[in-house]
């Protein structure tokens, strides 16, 4: 058996289903960038069929990733997997995904078809998706409460018909790690023509088991894990890559085997999809928590001084933390930068550097020390910019215990400057008025959050809005010493992004 793992991320699929985050086009193609960076050797980049957005998204996926396969989704209809295959067929490497559910609760009442009806559904489906890919992989939908001799007669049509993998999921995040393994072995027993598939897993997190019963279907012979970055994903989420991959590395002589993923990149991928995303990383989150590797009791703090390993598992260099985070100030040039960055895992192009040293230079006349997550900021502002329609000249704002809170707004639109004051229930809520007022716009806020980027009281305010008007939804960012100033940058961050959506209802790639 191989002593690789696959590394499938559907990030872009599943992780897209999480409530709330979901990305243009341009988001996705940067994530999907970085994720061929991480060394993931599937990338499933979407459901073609769900909408235009989607197919759109997968198809300029599938033309820019090069050395990763580019998965589309698809059921077992004609109509999805042409959709699939239109849009993958441009990737060097495509795979078309197609599944159907086989758990008897699934079939009789979702999909009112008996048993034998799935069968043939399945070997139609993969039989003609083969014509069109070598890559095919099936999935059992609800799988780990499907009958298990029914599964593996599902699998073994799935592979007669030309299935390379068939996978696995545990849809509803229902199974235990010894009853997961258990049916990994079951099906890896009886199903005859297992040794010529892939056996892949596909864990949800409803329980807060999906990395265990991953590792344990690993443990198990299934060479395959189906896993999202930070584990976002529907409902609960999904196994999430960042604890799979450094189990497997962390201990090795439990799991012989590896898989290709650049571990030193998981950190700055993980701020880049929460901050897509607008999903916080829990700080105990495994591995990418701002907590995973800070040590607060005195006695850990004396005994990792000491020595490293007393209490820590992992080196935080492994997943890309810089031991060293304090070197920069306002005399760094844009040499030190663009490698301090890229030590990060962030390589920009020479227009994106420039925007971002422009605001360096700005932060570090204000700040004496600008901190890696401050240049994280940074750079996802550049990120997330578009071509700017509303630019934020001025704000002045007046709250207290005595005063009703008041803003007053300069804002540049399309080169012309406009000014307006409103008052609110707090300082925040009269900048938004204003800026609303000033821009003529009607979006609902449906989401706001801010947190401290690092700590002491010079630290900046990360602030992320999420932004509904009729059916577009757009996210915010700002980042800024004062709190009210970020708030009113990362609105009107969203503001332009919702006027971009507009204009690009596919959201198309210039947005970077
Ligand atoms: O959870 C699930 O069953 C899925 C399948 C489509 C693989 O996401
Ligand atoms: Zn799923």
């Amino acid at each position: 058996m191989s002593d690789r793992v696959i590394i499938f991320d559907t990030t872009l699929r599943d992780g897209e289903q999480s409530p709330g985050a979901s990305m243009n086009t341009a988001e996705k193609l940067r994530l999907a960038t970085q994720l061929e960076k991480l060394g993931v050797d599937v990338i499933e980049a979407g459901f073609p069929a769900a909408s235009e957005g989607d197919f759109e998204a997968v198809s300029q996926i599938s033309k820019k990733i090069i050395n990763c396969e580019v998965a589309g989704l698809c059921r077992t209809s004609r109509n999805d997997i042409d959709r699939a295959w239109n849009a993958i067929s441009h990737a060097a490497k495509p795979r078309i995904h197609t599944f159907i559910a086989t758990s008897d609760i699934h079939m009789k009442y979702k999909l009112k078809m008996d048993r034998e009806e799935v069968i043939r559904a399945t070997i139609e489906a993969v039989t003609y998706a083969k014509s069109l890919t070598e890559s095919v992989e099936f999935s059992a939908e609800d799988g780990s409460r499907s009958d298990r001799d029914f599964l593996c007669r599902v699998f073994e049509a799935a592979i007669s018909s030309g299935a390379t993998t068939v996978n696995l999921p545990d849809t509803v995040g229902y199974a235990i790690p010894p009853e997961f393994s258990d049916l990994v072995r079951y099906v890896r027993k009886n199903t005859s023509n297992i040794h010529q598939a892939i056996l892949s897993v596909h864990c949800h997190n409803d329980l807060g088991l999906a990395t265990a019963n991953t590792l344990a279907a690993i443990d198990a012979g299934a060479r395959q894990a189906e896993v999202t970055i930070n584990g976002i994903g529907e409902r609960a989420g999904n196994t999430s890559l960042e604890e799979v991959v450094m189990a497997i590395k962390t201990r090795p002589n439990f799991f012989p085997m590896h898989t290709n993923i650049e571990s030193t990149l998981i950190h700055s991928i993980s701020r880049l999809v929460s901050m897509i995303t607008g999903i916080i990383v829990q700080p105990n989150k495994a591995i990418v928590g701002a907590n995973a590797f800070a040590h607060e009791a005195g006695i850990h703090q004396d005994g990792v001084l000491k020595n490293p390993m007393t209490y820590e598992i992992m080196q935080p260099e492994t997943i890309g933390l810089s031991s060293n985070k304090l070197i920069l100030g306002k005399h760094s040039g844009r040499h030190a930068l663009k490698s301090h960055l890229k030590d990060m895992g962030y390589e920009l192009s020479d227009e994106e550097l420039n925007l971002v040293f422009t605001k360096f230079k700005e932060l570090a006349d204000k700040k004496k020390h600008v901190h890696d997550e401050d240049l994280e900021a940074l750079v996802t502002e550049g990120i997330l910019r578009t071509a700017d329609i509303f630019c934020l000249e001025y704000l002045h704002v007046s709250s207290g215990t005595t005063v009703r809170p008041i803003a007053s707004v300069k804002i540049l639109i399309s080169g012309r400057s406009t000014e307006g004051t409103a008052y609110g229930n707090g300082p925040i809520d009269a900048a938004f008025n204003a800026i609303a007022k000033l821009t003529g716009t009607e979006s609902d806020l449906l989401r706001f959050s801010v947190s401290a980027l690092t700590g002491g009281t010079d630290a900046q305010g990360e602030v992320t809005v999420r932004l509904r008007e009729d059916s577009l939804i757009a996210l915010g960012k700002g980042a800024d010493s004062d709190i009210i100033t970020a708030s009113a940058k990362a609105y009107i961050n969203g503001l332009n992004r919702l006027e971009y959506l507009k204009k690009n209802p596919f959201q198309a790639s210039e947005v970077l």
